[in-house]
């Protein structure tokens, strides 16, 4: 099938577009606002967009608390969700008042943060620490102004349990992380679905500023 993607008349019974572009990592924000209320929400639309220094990113459909909270502290941090909390996860999706703790509602606790302000989830097994870099409102291809918000933020520290450092590699299968798709749907990373691939052998020199640095 092909479909027009501006006005969806794709006829299936939901948008098939999120099941497309997927498994996504999840991106489980915490914020706190100018007043210390601490605010805890995944976000799927998250990737990690450069490095050196390490960039990530994350859009809000909408201007939702972890936006408002972020402009504010000017910082956030990412936890990493793994199949443990996958339950947790999704309890803080739920829209509560604001300053009603989604931590407290999923029963979570906090650990502090060693490079900014806003605490990690101590239960999730890896966190980045980041600084807000900017928020992007983007316009669509007519110039209409997109209800989202994509915040950029430059990664300041990083936590990772010791237990899932082996060799001095980390284990991600071992964290088992998990990814959002399309419906309800989400995958997980386990040591059975991981394989490996080495960069093919270089076939020429380039110039430098077309050199491969990841
Ligand atoms: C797995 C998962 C991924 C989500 N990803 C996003 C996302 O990328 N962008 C978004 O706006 N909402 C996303 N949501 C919904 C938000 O988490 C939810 O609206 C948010 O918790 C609202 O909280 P807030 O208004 O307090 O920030 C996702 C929900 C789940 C369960």
């Amino acid at each position: 099938m092909i479909y027009d993607a501006v006005i969806n008349n794709h006829g299936l019974p939901h948008n098939p577009i999120k099941a497309l572009i997927g498994p996504r990592p999840i991106g489980w924000i915490s914020a706190i606002s100018d007043k210390g209320e601490l605010n805890l929400s995944p976000y799927s639309f998250f990737n990690m967009l450069g490095q050196n220094p390490t960039l990530v990113a994350f859009s809000s459909a909408g201007y939702k608390d972890a936006i408002a909270f972020v402009e504010k502290s000017k910082e956030f941090v990412c936890n990493i969700v793994t199949w443990d909390l996958r339950d947790e996860m999704n309890k803080t999706s739920t829209n509560l008042p604001r300053g009603e703790s989604e931590l407290a509602y999923a029963g979570l606790t906090t650990a502090p943060s060693h490079f900014i302000k806003t605490p990690r989830v101590a239960e999730a097994s890896a966190a980045l620490e980041c600084r807000w870099v900017q928020t992007i409102q983007p316009s669509t291809v007519d110039g209409q102004k997109m209800d989202q918000y994509i915040i950029l933020g430059q990664v300041m520290g990083v936590y990772i349990d010791d237990q899932f450092i082996q060799n001095g590699l980390v284990d991600t299968a071992a964290m088992r992380p998990i990814m959002r798709a399309g419906y309800f749907d989400y995958f997980v990373a386990t040591p059975e679905t991981k394989f490996s691939i080495a960069r093919p052998p270089k076939v020429a020199l380039r110039a430098p500023h077309q050199q491969q640095t990841d």
